[in-house]
Formats: C-alpha cells, sequence, structure tokens
C-alpha cells in the first residue's frame, strides 16, 4: 500500500517514484499549485499537485484537512528559497502523479495547533493523538518499556503477572471495587499495587521478580497522579537495601542514556529527616539551589511576637526558616504578596517577613530593607541573619514563621515557584536523590497511628518492645527515589518475621480480627520459612513524563482519565441497567 512513510523520505529518495499514506495536515491552494502538508506517524512532507495536470488537479482540490490519502508521486529537491527548516523533510517535496481519497474527513472538533480544553481534548483523544508531539511521547513510553524489559531480563529478573481481581490492598488510597456475579454481596478489589503478590513470590522461592503492570487507586488526582498508572514492580529475596537501590540506580541511568544520551553521576543519598530540614519536603528539587536556613534560635523573641501567639496554639510545633534568593531584588513586592495570599488559602495561618540585602557595606554592615521594620525594630538581629544566611546585595531573605508543617510546605513552594521564574532552575537538567529512612509511623489528626510507607516496611534497628513503647521514634527501612522534585520510586526491606508484622497491624490499629480477615493469608504464609526480602516500584508515567518534557502524566498515556478522573470519550463510569444491578446485588 506504501513504500514509504512521509517523515522519513530522505536524500537519497530524490527522483525516485514513492507511495505514501496519511493525513492531509495543511492545505494552501495557490489557484495554479496546491501544497499541502502530508502526514504519517513518521512526520510530515509537503505535497505538490500541479494544474497541468488537469484531472488529478480537480480531485486535488476537494481535499480538505484530515482526508485520509493515497499518493503516488517523484521526490523533488526543494528551491533553496522554499526549503521549511521547521520540518525535518523540509528541503524536499512530492510531486503527485496520482492521488487516491481513501476518506474524507468532516472538520475535526478539535483544534490540534493549540492547547483544548481538558474535557473536549478527551472526549477527542483518538484525535489529539494525531498531534506529532503526543505521538512521539507515546513512542519514548514504548521505547523505555522496551529498555526496561531489556535491563530487568539481562539481571536475571523473572517476569510474572499478578492479578487484577483480588483484594483490598493497604497502599493509603481507596481501592475500586467490582462487585461478584456468583457471590452476592461479595467484592473484589482492583489492585493499588502487586505489594503483597510479591511478597509471596518470594515466599515461593522466586529469586528476582519484575513486572510492569496497572495499579489502580481512587484518590484525589493531579497532575501527576492518575487513578489507573502503571508501575514498574519490583521485588527480590535475600537483598540489602543498597542492592536494590544499586539496581534502580542502574536501570534508571540505562534509560536516561538511551533516551536522553544523559548520564547520572552516583546518586545522592538524604534522610527524610535531613530533607525536611534543608528543603521542607521529602521530594526535593535538586536542581534549585536554595535551601532553607533555620533561624528559631536567633529569632526567638519573634516567636514571641502577638502574632504568633495569636495564631498558633502553644501546643504546636512551630518552625522559623528562611529561603534566600540569589538577586530576589528583581522580585515585586507584589508577586510575593500575591504569593504569600495563595498559600496562606493552601496551608493556613503563617507570618512571612522579607529582608532585602540593598548593599554591603564596610565592616560587616549593610543597607536593607525589612517588611516589618516598622514594628520591629532590632536591627542587629537582621543584622545578624543576613550573615548567618551569608546573603550578598541584591538578595531577598524571605523568613517563614508558623506551624512547623506549614512552614516547611509554604517554603517548599515559594523555593520551587521563585526558582522557576527567576531561572534558577535548568529545565533540560535531571538531578535524581534518594530520600531514605522515613519514620515508621506518623500520627493522624484523630490521634491514631499510620505508616509512612506501607506496613509491610521493615523498622530499622528496633525490637519489637521499643517499637510498641516509643512508635514515633521508630525508622522504616525505606526510600524514594525523587527526580527533579517528583517521586519516581518507592520501596523498602519488608518484614519477613511474622511477630514484626503483627506488632505494626496492632500499632495502626488493625485489630486480631479484622488482621486475621484482611491478610490471614498473608501472615500464615510468613510463619512458612520466610527469607529476607526487599523491593520498590517505579511510576513508569511519572518517568515518561520527565523523559518527554511534559507537564502531566495526562501527556504520557494514550487514553488517560480528566482530573476528576471520568474518561469523557468513553462517557465511563456510566450508570448501569436496573437489570444488570439486580444480577450483581
Ligand atoms: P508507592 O505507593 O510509593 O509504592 O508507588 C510507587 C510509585 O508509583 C507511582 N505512583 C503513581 N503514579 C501515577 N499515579 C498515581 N496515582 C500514582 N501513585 C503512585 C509513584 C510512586 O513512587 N507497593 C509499593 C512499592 C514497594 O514498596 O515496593 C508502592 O506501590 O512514582
Amino acid at each position: 500500500m506504501r513504500t514509504h512513510y512521509c517523515g522519513e523520505l530522505k536524500e537519497i529518495n530524490i527522483d525516485k517514484f514513492v507511495t505514501l499514506c496519511g493525513w492531509v495536515h495543511s492545505y494552501r491552494n495557490l489557484s495554479k499549485i496546491i501544497f499541502l502538508n502530508m502526514r504519517d506517524w513518521s512526520g510530515i512532507i509537503q505535497i505538490t499537485f500541479l494544474e497541468e495536470n488537469k484531472k488529478l488537479f480537480k480531485v486535488a482540490k476537494k481535499l480538505k484537512n484530515e482526508f485520509c490519502i493515497q499518493v503516488f508521486g517523484i521526490v523533488k529537491r526543494r528551491n533553496l528559497k522554499n526549503i521549511n527548516k521547521s520540518i525535518k523533510t523540509g528541503f524536499i517535496e512530492v510531486l503527485v502523479k496520482k492521488l487516491t481519497i481513501i476518506n474524507a474527513s468532516q472538520p475535526i472538533p478539535i483544534d490540534n495547533s493549540k492547547i483544548n480544553s481538558e474535557d473536549i481534548s478527551l472526549k477527542y483523544r483518538y484525535l489529539e493523538l494525531r498531534k506529532l508531539e503526543l505521538l512521539k511521547k507515546l513512542k519514548i513510553r514504548s521505547k523505555t518499556i522496551l529498555l526496561i524489559h531489556k535491563y530487568m531480563q539481562s539481571k536475571k529478573f523473572m517476569q510474572i503477572e499478578t492479578p487484577i481481581l483480588t483484594k483490598i490492598t493497604p497502599e493509603g488510597a481507596r481501592n475500586y471495587l467490582i462487585p461478584s456475579r456468583i457471590h452476592k454481596k461479595k467484592f473484589y478489589a482492583l489492585p493499588q499495587s502487586p505489594q503483597l503478590f510479591k511478597q509471596l513470590l518470594m515466599i515461593s522461592g522466586i529469586d528476582k521478580y519484575y513486572q510492569i503492570t496497572k495499579c489502580f487507586r481512587d484518590e484525589d488526582l493531579r497532575s501527576d497522579r492518575q487513578p489507573e498508572f502503571s508501575q514498574i514492580d519490583i521485588e527480590a529475596a535475600f537483598i540489602s537495601e543498597q542492592k536494590i537501590q544499586k539496581i534502580v540506580e542502574n536501570l534508571i541511568s540505562f534509560i536516561w542514556l538511551k533516551i536522553k544520551n544523559i548520564t547520572f553521576e552516583k546518586i545522592k543519598k538524604i534522610t527524610f529527616t535531613q530533607s525536611i530540614k534543608d528543603y521542607g519536603t521529602d521530594k526535593p528539587d535538586l536542581r534549585n539551589p536554595m535551601k532553607l536556613f533555620d533561624l528559631k534560635d536567633l529569632l526567638q523573641e519573634v516567636e514571641n511576637l502577638d502574632f504568633i501567639k495569636k495564631n498558633i496554639e502553644s501546643t504546636k510545633k512551630t518552625r522559623i526558616a528562611a529561603i534566600c534568593v540569589p538577586n530576589g531584588i528583581v522580585l515585586k513586592e507584589k508577586k510575593i504578596k500575591v504569593l504569600k495570599e495563595e498559600l496562606k488559602k493552601k496551608y493556613g495561618f503563617y507570618e512571612l517577613i522579607t529582608i532585602l540585602v540593598k548593599e554591603k557595606k564596610l565592616s560587616e554592615n549593610y543597607d536593607f530593607d525589612c517588611s516589618i521594620l516598622k514594628n520591629y525594630t532590632k536591627k542587629k538581629i537582621i543584622l545578624k541573619i543576613i550573615k548567618k544566611i551569608n546573603a550578598k546585595s541584591k538578595d531577598l531573605i524571605i523568613i517563614v514563621i508558623g506551624i512547623s508543617k506549614t512552614v516547611n510546605n509554604v517554603l517548599n513552594k515559594l523555593r520551587m515557584e521563585i526558582g522557576i521564574k527567576l531561572n534558577l532552575v535548568n529545565p533540560n537538567e535531571f538531578k535524581p536523590v534518594w530520600i531514605t529512612d522515613f519514620p515508621m509511623f506518623k500520627k493522624e489528626k484523630d490521634g491514631k497511628l499510620c505508616c509512612l510507607h506501607h506496613p509491610f516496611t521493615q523498622p530499622k534497628n528496633s525490637n519489637i518492645e521499643t517499637m510498641k513503647r516509643k512508635p514515633e521514634t521508630i525508622i522504616s527501612k525505606s526510600y524514594d527515589l525523587v527526580i527533579n522534585g517528583y517521586e519516581i520510586a518507592g520501596g523498602s526491606v519488608r518484614n519477613h518475621n511474622f511477630e514484626v508484622q503483627k506488632t505494626i497491624f496492632k500499632l495502626i490499629g488493625i485489630s486480631e480480627k479484622e488482621q486475621l480477615e484482611k491478610f490471614g493469608f498473608f501472615l500464615e504464609s510468613l510463619t512458612y520459612g520466610a527469607p529476607i526480602h526487599a523491593g520498590i516500584a517505579l511510576g513508569l508515567d511519572r518517568i515518561i513524563m520527565l523523559l518527554t518534557n511534559s507537564n502531566s502524566i495526562r501527556d504520557t498515556i494514550a487514553f488517560p482519565k480528566t482530573t476528576s478522573a471520568i474518561c469523557p470519550m468513553t462517557n465511563s463510569p456510566d450508570y448501569i441497567s436496573n437489570d444488570m444491578l439486580k444480577e450483581i446485588l
């Protein structure tokens, strides 16, 4: 049906006859000559119809955008002045001798030359996928999947599929449920991850497991979250966390080298506590040079200021920390005010003070503007702050005071927003980092303990007694891989000891009865000689998002859902008929 792809025609094809199939991408009728860009999945080529071939010209005049066509013609070099440098084949064109209209097209309901609203673009996703830049992302996804299999197989990991119709899994989100027709009132759950199955495979003696699999989570969506997404799931027996991390580091390096031609240096490791201290987040974007400076010791008096007393309960843990924006003098006061208000709405009350270092004078003295100097006149302290932070002339110090969690969130957001605005972050750079040693538990608002990773994670250097006595002090053998502020992977060493596993369940409030009902099969498996094992899962969609410089994982999935978890194309989720309902309930 065709001899070549449009985007792959080259110098060697000049003066040769070719047959192409594809779509009319754009159309220009200059009355004596018709030019059109023809597109297939490989790219675009200009094709030309001359008036002298009357019969053909008459048919060509009927063409419109998105008509599906087949052409037979000769490849010609374009005149120098007609070369189009914006397309790969811009130096040649095909002079058409024969045209077949395979199928006409209505004017398509989306404009692929711009960004359409989410609802309309996903309703016509099959037409949006005609965009070459989206197609390119899917090609990178396909190539990356191949590379993953190649790497994992070369390291003797065995690919094993695990069930999709299964039981509720505790990964922190809600499960999607599927009613059973045969067993009335009973439900399967779609897996949030294959966590328990991969651990069971280790108990079976499968030494090294991996699969690229779909996971399903009913949670609030964001640009890096979809209700169904893909994980590269990995587990191995008799292995340490360092070894698993090394395997993932090599896998990631292999992918980035093959797709982006980028070599990573040895990946840095930061503990969770250090990451919160330095960046206010456990997902730091290390491309951004700004770090947090703690100022509580210097600003004890500020902590006692009225606005703090009035707005923060004395029982809450507070933090006073700052970032220093290099050359922050260029930031408009209004921009900071807008950001401050936006972040207040999102994270709750906090106070923000700015110090603009205007000029460094001799003998450790500075000229500065402080946003609260009117009511706060301790100039000496401000000089101490400037010195501690080692701020330079024209730098802007932003101090945030409030409940620790709020201060961390606010400073992290400010760091990122300002970093991008002032070009402190290189969009073409990749900075991976391991975040390790997460606390095993955290206290929920209602006082209950929950696991920071999942409950199958092994506590570090602790026995059951200390776990029971001081659960909040326990650190877990867990690790996340973060690249440019995105959590790309999360994993841990697992509990292979029955008693430890039961203690963790108990501490997070799962009663004996519930343990039996929900995880009885798994707890029992730990009594049959379970090996030491550890693993990790990487978010494939997030990896492709980074590799393709996309702003959302939506761009990396052929048929994604909207931010409210619907598919406007198939109109799902949808109601079902009463008859069907009766059958399953
Ligand atoms: P975790 O829940 O951290 O760990 O998930 C692993 C990785 O999956 C990706 N991810 C998502 N990607 C897109 N949309 C989502 N809704 C979404 N949720 C998670 C992230 C994340 O780092 N069973 C454990 C892994 C283990 O311990 O081995 C787990 O699923 O990139």
